[in-house]
């Protein structure tokens, strides 16, 4: 039987497991430039890698902001595996190691096409629209705690 297990990891825990999936979702999908999505800060950050069977098909990166504000970013599961809870349990998985290190805020700038996935999981939408990586995005915050 198939399962899915969620990790919370280093960056040189899993670096290639998240290159490839970002790779894929973020350079070949989305036409995202190298160089905007591995900006340096992987190493600096907290990633969350969903496996199934072992084989690594979603991931997002938890970076700190301020000590009262983390940015849960480079969201992304493989497209054969979409629509099947998976992002979302990312991001469950993501929320609640926030709760635990007692993180009051997290935000996300969220693809336009992607609010509503956001939404579902508590953020809400803060100010206007702007272009990041020739994408329309939109700031979202949630307060913590975690998901009920
Ligand atoms: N628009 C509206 N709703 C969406 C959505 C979208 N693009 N993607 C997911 N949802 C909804 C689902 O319908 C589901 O709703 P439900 O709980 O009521 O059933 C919920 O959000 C959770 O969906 P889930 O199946 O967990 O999402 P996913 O595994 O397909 O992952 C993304 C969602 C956005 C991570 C995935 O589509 C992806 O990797 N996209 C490409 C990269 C990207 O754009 N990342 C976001 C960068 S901000």
């Amino acid at each position: 039987m198939s399962s899915i297990v969620l990790k919370v990891l280093s960056y040189s825990e899993a670096a290639a497991d998240i290159k490839a999936i970002r790779q894929v979702v973020f350079q070949v999908e989305q036409d995202v430039d190298p160089t905007l999505d591995f900006d340096g800060l992987d190493e600096t950050s907290q990633h969350i890698v969903a496996y199934l069977d072992q084989k690594p098909i979603g991931t997002a990166r938890i970076r700190y902001l301020t000590d009262q504000l983390a940015k849960i970013e480079r969201v992304a599961v493989l497209s054969a595996h979409r629509g099947q809870g998976i992002g979302k349990q990312i991001m469950a998985a993501a929320i609640d190691f926030l709760d635990r290190q007692n993180m009051p805020e997290s935000k996300v700038h969220a693809q336009s096409h992607a609010a509503a996935f956001y939404q579902k999981l508590g953020f809400q939408q803060q100010g206007e629209a702007f272009h990041e990586a020739g994408i329309l995005h939109i700031e979202m915050r949630r307060s913590h705690p975690a998901l009920q």
